[in-house]
């Protein structure tokens, strides 16, 4: 294994625990496990986290499901219990394989009569989804008597639960079966798992609480290393009529099959993920590194297992933001699975086009018509968003937030990413009558908002929240308005084609609506780049931004009274002040650069910037795309790394008021892609055809990686100023 596709952490912290369950995350789409040791139970946040599958118990937020974890284990010797942080280790360290998601700990503890060390390693299939395989090794250097036990810990880490009900377990002939309903709609889950030793031992089951455990022994010979492996499988009532028994029957077989065969076909699938992803930098290795790790989280979650499914804000690493779908997936991550895994990116597309009802309800239940989507979506288009997303940290009580019903740019956000499947893919198949429907349907979402003043000759839209969630209820944001209106005129894009290509649903008057759509983005207002004065070039980011107080962000922040305080809504101690949460006139910008020349873009990098808190992981990469674009890459690299790490490094937001907010950040590791790509590779696409135009900053020296467009593979080759495209 090469040294560089590890990401390590030496020594214990008890502290790290959260972070670093995000850091050596593994997951294959169907399921996300947590990076958290063996022994750790629900305290210490260890999950096994389910795409797709959610629940609502008593009054808390409905979120994804954790399954029963099939990952625990602690070990005795002679007597004595050894587990972290319980025993000071000897030594100890754990990460993560990231080329093949292999999740790995090596732990030596001394005891009275000696040293004993401890290796374990994960992975979640990349090749069978519902398949978890094991192995931990041990060695003394001594005749230690060791007991190793590991089983189900059915006592999971929930932030909203417990969701799992009428649990029961089972065993026979070696296999552990758990098995449960879910308590909103009473789902059944089964988690199953059989372990194999590689010598001589009598195994086992003790049930302890909500543990149902092996107990395997032995007495080590002084150096010699024992293997046990151990495979496990979830299935639940979403994949199949009758889970349990087909996890009985997926673990006897998958064992059979051991650990070595098992890790061989994961391997193997990765390696073929790779072959069209993989990044190359020459001349800046940690760049290299962040930029593949970004990539290794992105694979991780992808549901390539159905054809509609899309993925959440924190991925699979919890029930962080209740496991729901944002725009982050079609303004941030969307690229990455276009340009190296385009059905991928069709699975994500389809779960919008397939939640659409939801989101025409969405809108009658607001009075508007069309497709208003979820701000924070769940199966179904489900806006699991609440009125009352963020706590306040003085009175304890739940404030009144505006996300869920304000947030308008999101049905843009589906258009955005229809039509730029379309675009990148060329498969028009999406575009059949419910691709169509979902398209025009956002668009006349947006004709259902305009307003027009009698004495103004232009409509306006009132009312909204912008990327920047810090001003609430602000009356024609720049960046909503411009989507709006892309939104309106590919509707008409759309209908046009649909018309030719027979697509067109029967319930649309084609011409009527074409022509509504069409005035409406003709006059649709769009703030302007100030004429003169010291704000020349600068976009005003809402009516009346430019009125608030111009505080600089050290002001602000040091008119905290609480480090957990919310900066935006009522009282917030931006809302009145020009400090933005997070690049909201730049993502504008960045999107439509072409629109506007270089030294607009500029002013309003330059203004905005000192503006902004950075507090959404989603900010940086804008930041650095459109640094990109003044021809400024030097500029652009701090905020390219920074999205980069995202995952890598400790210190990003984990709390909004008193709402616990940490995870992995998928929209960060998709902007980082973008920005590496599209920023400083240059690739876009001119009449129709794939070019490359590199910037790059000084670390970087060249760059090599594969790209589709139109269903055929590109590799491009950059050194220095040097580019060159290649069909593959
Ligand atoms: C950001 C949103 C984002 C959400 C999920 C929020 O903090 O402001 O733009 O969609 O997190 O990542």
């Amino acid at each position: 294994m090469m040294p560089e596709w590890v990401i390590l952490e030496e020594g214990y912290a008890e502290e790290n625990a959260p972070s670093l369950g995000n850091r050596f995350l593994v997951g294959n789409g169907y399921m996300g496990v947590r990076g958290t040791l063996e022994e750790y139970e629900a305290d210490k946040l260890p999950a096994v986290n389910l795409a797709g599958i959610y629940d609502k118990a008593g009054d808390g937020w409905r979120e994804p499901i954790n399954a029963p974890n099939p990952c625990y284990a602690y070990l005795k010797v002679d007597g004595e219990i050894y587990r972290l942080p319980d025993r000071e280790a000897k030594s100890h360290k754990m990460g993560v394989d990231y080329r093949h998601g292999i999740f790995f700990r090596e732990t030596v503890w001394h005891t009275q009569r000696g040293n004993i060390k401890l290796w374990t390693e994960r992975f979640a299939s990349m090749s069978d989804v519902h398949v978890l395989g094991m192995r931990y090794r041990v060695c003394a250097d001594f005749h230690a008597d060791v007991e190793l036990l590991t089983g189900i810990d059915s006592a999971v880490w929930d932030l909203n639960g417990p969701h799992l009900e009428r649990l029961a377990m089972k065993e026979r002939d070696n296999t552990l079966l758990v098995y449960a309903y879910t308590h909103e709609e009473d789902i059944p889950v089964a988690v199953a798992e059989k372990v194999k030793a590689d010598f001589p031992t009598q195994i086992r089951t003790t049930v302890k609480g909500e543990k149902m455990l092996h107990r395997i022994n032995l007495i080590t010979k002084p150096g010699e290393e024992y293997s046990i492996e151990k495979t496990a499988v979830v299935y639940t009532g979403k994949d199949c009529k009758n889970p349990e028994a087909e996890a009985q029957r997926a673990v006897e077989a998958k064992c059979e099959e051991g650990y070595d065969a098992l890790l061989a076909a994961h391997v193997e699938r990765w390696e073929e993920l790779w072959k069209h992803s993989e990044v190359t930098i020459l001349g800046d290795e940690s760049a290299m590194r962040a930029v593949n790790y970004s990539l290794y989280h992105l694979h991780s979650i992808a549901p390539r297992h159905t054809d509609s499914l899309s993925i959440p804000a924190r991925g699979l690493s919890g029930q962080t933001y209740k496991g729901a779908v944002f725009w982050d997936t079609e303004m941030f991550m969307l690229d990455f699975f276009l340009m190296t895994d385009p059905a991928t990116a069709r699975i994500l597309m389809k779960y919008r086009i397939d939640t659409l009802e939801g989101a025409l309800k969405k809108a009658a239940h607001y009075g508007f018509e069309g497709a208003f989507y979820a701000w924070e979506s769940q199966e179904g288009g489900f806006d699991a968003c609440s009125d009352y997303n963020v706590t306040d940290v003085f009175t304890g009580r739940p404030m009144r937030t505006f996300f869920k019903d304000k947030q308008m740019h999101i049905s843009a956000a589906v258009a955005y990413g229809i039509l730029r499947y379309v675009e990148w893919t060329k498969d028009i198949t999406i575009l059949d009558e419910k691709g169509v429907r979902t398209v025009v349907e956002c668009a006349r979402f947006y004709y259902s908002l305009l307003l027009k003043h009698l004495n103004k000759p232009y409509y306006e839209i009132h009312d909204v929240i912008g990327p920047d969630e810090y001003h609430e209820r602000i009356n024609n944001n720049g960046y909503t308005n411009r989507m709006a209106k892309f939104t309106l005129e590919s509707a008409v894009e759309v209908l046009k084609k649909a018309k030719q290509n027979g697509t067109l649903p029967k319930e649309y008057d084609a011409e009527k609506l074409c022509e509504e759509f069409e005035d409406a983005a003709r006059k649709l207002y769009l703030p302007k780049p100030q004429q003169d004065g010291e704000k020349k070039g600068v976009i005003e980011q809402f009516d009346g931004y430019f009125t608030l107080e111009d505080a600089s962000l050290e002001q602000v922040r040091g008119r905290l009274l609480h480090e957990k305080e919310y900066w935006g809504g009522a009282y917030g101690v931006a809302s009145h002040t020009q400090i933005i949460k997070q690049a909201d006139v730049v993502t504008w910008l960045n999107l439509f650069s072409e629109e506007y020349d270089v030294e607009t873009l500029r002013e309003n990098w330059e203004y905005y910037e000192p503006r902004t808190e950075h507090g959404s992981s989603l900010s940086a990469g804008m930041y650095a795309m459109l640094a990109c674009k003044i021809g400024e890459p030097d500029r652009a690299y701090p905020f390219f790394l920074k999205s980069a790490m995202a995952d890598l490094q400790a210190g990003g937001k984990e709390w909004a008021g008193l709402i616990y907010i940490g995870g992995t950040h998928p929209a960060a590791a998709g902007a980082a892609y973008m920005t590496a790509i599209r920023g400083f590779g240059g690739i876009t696409i001119e009449n129709g055809k794939l070019v490359c135009r590199p910037s790059l900053p000084k670390s970087i020296q060249g760059m090599q990686f594969h790209v589709f467009y139109g269903g055929q593979e590109y590799e491009v080759n950059i050194e220095g100023n040097e580019s060159s495209v290649k069909a593959f």
